[in-house]
This record gives structure tokens, C-alpha cells and sequence, in this order.
């Protein structure tokens, strides 16, 4: 459902860092009526400036929500036209991303679903963009997680894993014209096909890289109440709706360091499966069963989100928050993308099961 309109459409007002953007985010953070299904429909970076290219116009079509986020296709769309490096290959700008999804695919899927390396890409995708808001003239999906010393942040603890794997993907793929921040938002898309009834999120690169570190403080903690998490989420241009439908990723989790003692317990009961199944279990699921945290319980809980929460729980609920999932990671994966208007769609390369 297409709503907020009410709130948001004043938002594709014509710069970014400007007062008329401020507002739109102080209304949507002031809002306490919350509407269920309300997707944000914000405009992101140089889009705000004018609709260039029609790489552009398609990027507009899905963050205002005229055109789904999830891919209808499959990967047999795509087959390389020669070998990592070869000269047809370089002519190809899908060619690269061919070779570096199928390289991932080995390490994030197996015969039971996602692996640890494959959660923690839909993680570190996150982590990386979301050192971002509205306020900040740096950060966003620009690879610096990786290409600073980020990843010693406590809040990125649990990443050092999948930030070897994925430095590893750069100096083998980088050569060949793949950068850091594309590949760790392909690597959050490839996870999330990796786990059985994840959506195919449209992909796309060209992002620009930055060695400079993110903002510090943008990132959600796990010790945070519903209100302040609310507030977090719309200062990245989310509604609380897509931000009970972005914590369903906690579908495919483990945590390691919330508590040690418990290491390698599962936020659900089925981490290698991309199911709704999370949000009942978060609701009324035992915290000795699987692991629940804090931040969870509070937005399946809060008077706001609750209805959301429950919607995504109930009958249905996998077909309704599918979308809005995509919707919502989507709108992640360009946050702090300044080059929206020269970004390349590289889709058809995504593996499928
Ligand atoms: C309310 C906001 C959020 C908070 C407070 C939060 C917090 C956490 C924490 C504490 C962990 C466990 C880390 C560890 O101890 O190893 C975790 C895991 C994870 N989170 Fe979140 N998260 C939030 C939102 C999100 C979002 C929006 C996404 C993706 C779109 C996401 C994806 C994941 C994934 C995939 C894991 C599992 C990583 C693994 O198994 O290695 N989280 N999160
Ligand atoms: C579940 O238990 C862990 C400790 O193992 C704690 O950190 C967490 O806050 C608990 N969750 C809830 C919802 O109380």
C-alpha cells in the first residue's frame, strides 16, 4: 500500500541537505499514529537534483514505489561472454559481477540454505550503508567499513568474518573494475537468495568508494528502546513500517556478542531460512529457545509498531513483508549514493536456488 503520501510527498523537494528535507523528517519522526504498511517514498542523493538518465528514472520508479524492488527474473538470464578478464568480458559491465555473485554464491549458500558468511553479508551490507542519515554530507553505502579501521567499532563486532571474506573478494575482483561498495551490497543481495524465500533485490553498481571513516553514532544498538530506534530509522528516511519489515533480516541471524555465554545463538528458529517466521517468535517466543533481542521485543511490543509486527506474523504474513523488505533494503543499499543517475543495473546476474 502506497501510503504516507500525506507526510512524504513534500520530500521530493529539490536538494538534500536543505531545511525542507528536515521537516519532512521531523513530521515523520513527530508522527505517533502510526500507519500500517506506510512505505517511505523519499527521494535519495543526486536524484533530488533532477532525473538525468534512465538508469535515474528507475531508481526514482522504486523508492517512490511505482516499480517493485524485487526482480521478477532468474539468473538464466545471464551467461558471461568470456572468461574473468578477457577482453569480451571487460566490454561487458555485467561480466565482473557474473564472477564475483557466483564466487559469493559458493560461500553463502549450501544444501540447507544461508551459511554464516551468507547472514553476515546481509549484515555487513547494512552496517556499511546505514552509517548514514539525512544530516550527513559522507557515509552511506560507500564501502568504508571496509576500507577504514570501522570494523573496530563495538557495534560492528560479529562482522570480522564476513570483512576478511569480502576484502578478499576486493583484491581479487577490484582489478577488474568491481569496487568495495558494490560488492558489499551485492554480497547483501546474493545473501539474502541464498536463504530459501529471500526476495531477488534489483541490483545495481557504480557506487563510488570512500576511504573516509562513517559518522560514528548512526548505527542501532541492541540495547535501544522502540521510540529512539523510530527516530534513528526516519533520520535515514524510514518509516517505522519499513523498519519493523528491515529487522525481519533478524530472520537469518545469529549473535555472537550480546552475550558471549550464549555465542552462536539464533535470533529465530530457523537461521538458514528467509521466513516470516521470525516476527511470531520474537512476539512470543522464549528467550532461552532462541535468541531475542532487546531491540526486537521492544518494536514487536511498542504501541506503534506492534500492528505492523503482528501484521508480518500472522496469515499472510510472508507475502506481505516479502516486498517490503525489498523495498526497504533497497532504499538502503542507495543511501548516501550521490551518482544515482550513472549506476549500471546488473540484476540478471543475481544466482537464483
Ligand atoms: C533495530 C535495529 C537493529 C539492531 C539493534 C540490530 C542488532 C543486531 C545484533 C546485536 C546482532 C548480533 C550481532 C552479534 O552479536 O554477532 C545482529 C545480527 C544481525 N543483524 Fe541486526 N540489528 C538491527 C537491524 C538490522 C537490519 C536492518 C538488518 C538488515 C537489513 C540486520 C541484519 C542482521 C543480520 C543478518 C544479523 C546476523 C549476522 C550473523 O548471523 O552473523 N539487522 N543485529
Ligand atoms: C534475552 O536474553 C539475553 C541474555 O542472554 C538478553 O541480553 C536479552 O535482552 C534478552 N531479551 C529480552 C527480550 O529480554
Amino acid at each position: 500500500m502506497k501510503a504516507s503520501t500525506l507526510f512524504l510527498t513534500c520530500a521530493a523537494a529539490p536538494a538534500l541537505a536543505h531545511p525542507g528535507m528536515d521537516r519532512v523528517i521531523a513530521e515523520i519522526q513527530a508522527r505517533d499514529d502510526f500507519v500500517l504498511n506506510a512505505r517511505s517514498d523519499i527521494l535519495l542523493g543526486d536524484l533530488l537534483n533532477g532525473i538525468l538518465t534512465a538508469v535515474g528514472q528507475t531508481i526514482k520508479n522504486i523508492l517512490t514505489l511505482a516499480t517493485s524492488a524485487i526482480d521478477q527474473g532468474t539468473s538464466a538470464a545471464y551467461t558471461p561472454p568470456g572468461a574473468l578478464g578477457s577482453a569480451a568480458c571487460k566490454k561487458d559491465p555485467l561480466c565482473v559481477w557474473y564472477y564475483v555473485a557466483n564466487d559469493m554464491w559458493g560461500d553463502f549458500a549450501d544444501a540447507n540454505g544461508c551459511t554464516n558468511l551468507g547472514r553476515g553479508a546481509i549484515r555487513l551490507g547494512f552496517h556499511d550503508a546505514a552509517a548514514w542519515d539525512v544530516s550527513s554530507s559522507y557515509g552511506g553505502a560507500d564501502g568504508s567499513i571496509l576500507l577504514t579501521d570501522e570494523l573496530s567499532r563495538s557495534e560492528n563486532r560479529g562482522l570480522e568474518e564476513i570483512g576478511a571474506q569480502t576484502k578478499t573478494y576486493y583484491s581479487t575482483y577490484n582489478p577488474y573494475g568491481a569496487g568495495m561498495a558494490d560488492i558489499i551490497q551485492l554480497g547483501a543481495l546474493v545473501g539474502t537468495v541464498a536463504c530459501p524465500g529471500g526476495p531477488r533485490i534489483r541490483a545495481f553498481a557504480g557506487r563510488k568508494d570512500n576511504a573516509r571513516a562513517a559518522p560514528p553514532g548512526k548505527l542501532p544498538l541492541p540495547s535501544m528502546d522502540a521510540p529512539t530506534l523510530i527516530s534513528l530509522f526516519a533520520q535515514k528516511t524510514f518509516t517505522a513500517s519499513d523498519l519493523v519489515a528491515l529487522v525481519g533480516a533478524h530472520t537469518a541471524a545469529r549473535q555472537r556478542f550480546v552475550d558471549p555465554s550464549r555465542a552462536g545463538a539464533a535470533l529465530d528458529s530457523d537461521p538458514q531460512i528467509w521466513d516470516a517466521s521470525f516476527y511470531g517468535e520474537t512476539l512470543t517466543g522464549n528467550n532461552q529457545t532462541f535468541f531475542i533481542l532487546h531491540s526486537d521485543k521492544a518494536l514487536a511490543t511498542y504501541t506503534t509498531t506492534t500492528a505492523q509486527w503482528k501484521a508480518f506474523a500472522g496469515a499472510g504474513g510472508q507475502g506481505l513483508w516479502s516486498p517490503a523488505y525489498a523495498q526497504a533494503y533497497f532504499r538502503m543499499s542507495m543511501l548516501g549514493v550521490n551518482n544515482l543517475n550513472q549506476l549500471t543495473e546488473i540484476t540478471k546476474i543475481l544466482p537464483s536456488r
